[in-house]
């Protein structure tokens, strides 16, 4: 067989994606500042390690409706358990929002610069994107031209988040629920980072049956390697969901460990969360000593403009410090995330800064 033959049986999709970019080279010794994740796991993990040796049927299915990890983000959330659709992780989430919505061309908003998967994956269910950008330097996202784009033909969803990665910016209550309120689409409100800001879009699901809440375990839980995610939606709408989603999507082990972490851990969440604000203002302060321009942030993780932020990144990288280079992206120019990790290893990321500065 030639080397080129099976490009022919390729979808066009599949011809033109190409892998989600990772920091590639990472030493196991390095200290990971670009993937907002929490500095520790939850306390709750051992235990849960110790109980699944005295019990784990990992030979069965166990229960694919999920039904008591529902309950208890009910729960959470304030809301009746019906309205959650469990996803393995947000990011597959953001898939079934695209199997369920989009038809081949159908279009749908962000408001760059965002997060890449909400492009990628629509994009791969054959949808066509809208952007409309942030304002520069304030980060306000433009309702205006948001609800006035909406309403043209085969829009059908919209993409909101906040707080917002990697800008670490805010949309206000008001602001989101007149977009609810006025646009002809779907709205989805992203609130991965909610906890690191307090506010949340979840009330606005009794008056608005077009919103979408959509959730993750992986920053404020601490679980980003165990791959949970959730929706929160009208009724119907999640029965939807329900049936778009993979039956059996996320593991036996995943789910136990997410019920575990919301029965166990609720205030050492709680406590992370201060510790992570707390030190998001110190690590703030003192960038800003350092002659850097930090972008008022109300996620976990700071968006930073220096000069020279490609050379810096390479530099910290050979000291084990990794960042998440951002500045050769559009709209920011110059710019690198930071994520806010433990006062330790906040302090390791001064020091190394420093020497190179
Ligand atoms: C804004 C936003 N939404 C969704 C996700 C997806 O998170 P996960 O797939 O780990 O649940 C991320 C991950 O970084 C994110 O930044």
């Amino acid at each position: 067989m030639k080397k080129n033959d099976m490009q022919k049986y390729l979808s066009e999709v599949a011809k033109n994606t190409t892998p989600y970019q990772w920091e590639e080279g990472v030493s196991g010794k390095s200290l990971r500042f670009d993937t907002n994740t929490l500095p520790f796991p939850p306390e709750c993990v051992d235990d849960f390690l110790v109980n699944l040796e005295n019990n784990c049927p990992i030979n069965e299915y166990a229960d694919p409706a999920y039904t008591k990890l529902k309950q208890l983000i009910a729960k959470y959330e304030f809301v009746e358990s019906e309205m959650i659709t469990i996803t393995n992780s947000g990011d597959e989430a953001i898939d079934i929002l695209a199997k369920t919505f989009l038809d081949p061309g159908d279009c749908f908003i962000t408001a760059p610069p965002t997060y890449e998967m909400f492009s990628i994956q629509c994009e791969i269910n054959r949808g066509v994107m809208l952007p409309v950008p942030l304002k520069k330097e304030t980060w306000e996202v433009d309702s205006k031209e948001i609800i006035k784009k909406s309403r043209q033909p085969k829009v059908k969803l919209i993409f909101l988040v906040n707080p917002n990665n990697p800008t670490a910016s805010i949309i206000p209550e008001e602001t989101v629920e007149n977009i609810v309120n006025k646009s002809d689409a779907v709205v989805v409100v992203d609130e991965v980072y909610r906890e690191f800001y307090g506010k949340s879009a979840v009330p606005l699901l009794k008056k608005y049956k077009n919103l979408v809440i959509l959730r993750s375990f992986s920053k404020f839980a601490a679980l980003a390697g165990a791959r949970i995610g959730y929706l929160i939606a009208d009724k119907k709408l999640s029965e939807k969901f329900d049936a778009i989603r993979f039956p059996m999507g996320v593991s036996f082990l995943s789910y136990k460990l997410a019920e575990t972490v919301l029965e166990k851990n609720k205030s050492w969440i709680n406590q992370q969360v201060t510790m992570i604000i707390r030190e998001r203002e110190r690590l703030t302060k003192e960038l800003t000593k350092l002659g850097l321009y930090v972008y008022p942030s109300f996620a976990n993780f700071l968006l930073v403009k220096i000069a020279n932020a490609s050379i810096i990144c390479r530099k910290l990288k050979q000291k084990n410090i990794i960042l998440r280079d951002r500045s050769s992206k559009k709209y920011l120019e110059n710019c690198v995330r930071i994520t806010v990790r433990s006062p330790g290893e906040n302090d390791q990321l001064l020091k190394k800064l420093k020497e190179i500065l």
